[in-house]
């Protein structure tokens, strides 16, 4: 467990405090987490959890993670825990990690989707624990990430406040998220170990970790975009080049077109072949895909607000490191592909 109190501030002890007073009351409050910033209720409140899906504008069937504070806490929430999610729980959390397991008779319904399971997660950053700790024993938040449904999560506390000011009445804000990414879904149900969603732990140090191979149910999806729902989709069309050749000579047919474009390259050798002016932009993120994924949602989030007509995003390299950069690239190109 991580030690909180001394790398709280005050003034947002004062707001932990008050945020815990307004989940109590069946409210809705905002915090941070080391992935994306989340939306959490009471989960022993079903109005509470109503107003999860009516704020978010999210169907109720989807399932949401419940966030706790306490690994002793494990076997309240969850049942027939295999010893693998043992490992992978005790190795992780806290952190950027979601466990599906079979859930307790402690879980509502309302709250897996009608499901026997549940996402599970003990997340890592000082002011979520602090808001779990405070909430009390035996006692946990359901908490999507805090945007509006098929929209990007959010990273900083003004993408909350920009999207939901008025319906939330206490929004935490714990700067920057760490990680930037959600968390990595691992399912543990049956005998076999399935990763649902790639995010900030990497398939590698699971492997590492359990020492066998893991499979990764959307891996195959991950290069067909449009096949994907329009989860973490932006409202400028999106492109992926899969080459420096293809990324270039599109970046010139947009531009004889008039089309005001947004590059996003990793490349440093391309920069000479690329000008920045008013009807074209590039953006050089960083060639790591820790770095790159920190900051993929802020920067996907300011080139929608700058009014641009095309992003195009250079392809990441094929391998597992780049998976979960690579599984929400594809997402957000659905804008582009499904048309
Ligand atoms: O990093 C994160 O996981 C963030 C922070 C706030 O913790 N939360 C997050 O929640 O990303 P959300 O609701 O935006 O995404 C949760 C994902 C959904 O795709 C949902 O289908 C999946 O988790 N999920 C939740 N419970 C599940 C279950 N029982 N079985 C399969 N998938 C589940
Ligand atoms: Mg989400």
């Amino acid at each position: 467990m991580l030690q909180t109190d001394n790398l709280i501030p005050d003034f947002i002890n004062k707001q932990i405090t008050q945020a815990v007073m307004s989940l109590r009351s069946g409210n809705v409050v905002a915090f941070p987490t080391e992935t994306v910033y989340g939306l959490g209720a009471d989960i022993s409140q079903p109005q509470a959890i109503q107003k999860i899906f009516e704020i978010k504008g999210r169907p109720s069937s989807h399932p949401l993670i419940v966030h706790f504070a306490n690994l002793s806490e494990l076997e309240f929430w969850a049942e027939n825990i295999p010893a693998t999610a043992w490992i992978l729980a005790q190795h992780f959390w806290p952190g950027p990690l979601t466990l599906i397991l079979t859930k307790s008779n402690h879980i509502p319904l309302s709250v897996t989707g009608g499901q026997e399971t549940v996402g599970l997660r003990i997340p890592r950053h000082p002011i979520a624990l602090k808001l779990l700790e405070q909430l009390g024993s035996c006692k946990a938040l359901a908490a999507p990430s805090a945007n509006r449904f098929g929209f990007v999560s959010p990273t900083i506390a003004d993408h909350v406040k920009n999207a939901f000011n008025d319906k939330i009445e206490v929004i935490l804000d714990g700067g920057p998220c760490e990680v930037g990414l959600e968390s990595t879904i691992v399912s543990c149900i049956d005998k076999d170990v399935t990763i649902l969603r790639p995010g900030g732990i990497s398939v590698l140090s699971i492997e590492n970790l359990l020492q066998q191979k893991v499979s990764v149910k959307s891996q195959n999806k991950i290069r067909t975009p449009g096949s994907l729902s329009s989860h973490y989709a932006t409202a400028t069309p999106l492109e992926i080049c899969q080459s420096s050749e293809s990324l270039f000579s599109r970046s010139f047919d947009l531009l004889q077109q008039g089309i005001r474009t947004a590059v996003i390259i990793r490349s440093i050798h391309l920069i000479p072949m690329l000008n920045s002016d008013d009807k074209f932009h590039y953006i050089l993120m960083p060639n790591d895909p820790v770095a790159f994924g920190k900051d993929l949602y802020a920067t996907l989030r300011k080139l929608d607000d700058a009014n641009f007509e095309r992003i195009l995003v250079e392809a990441p390299p094929d391998d597992l490191e780049w998976l979960a950069v690579a599984d929400r690239l594809s997402r957000a190109s659905y804008s582009f592909t499904s048309k």
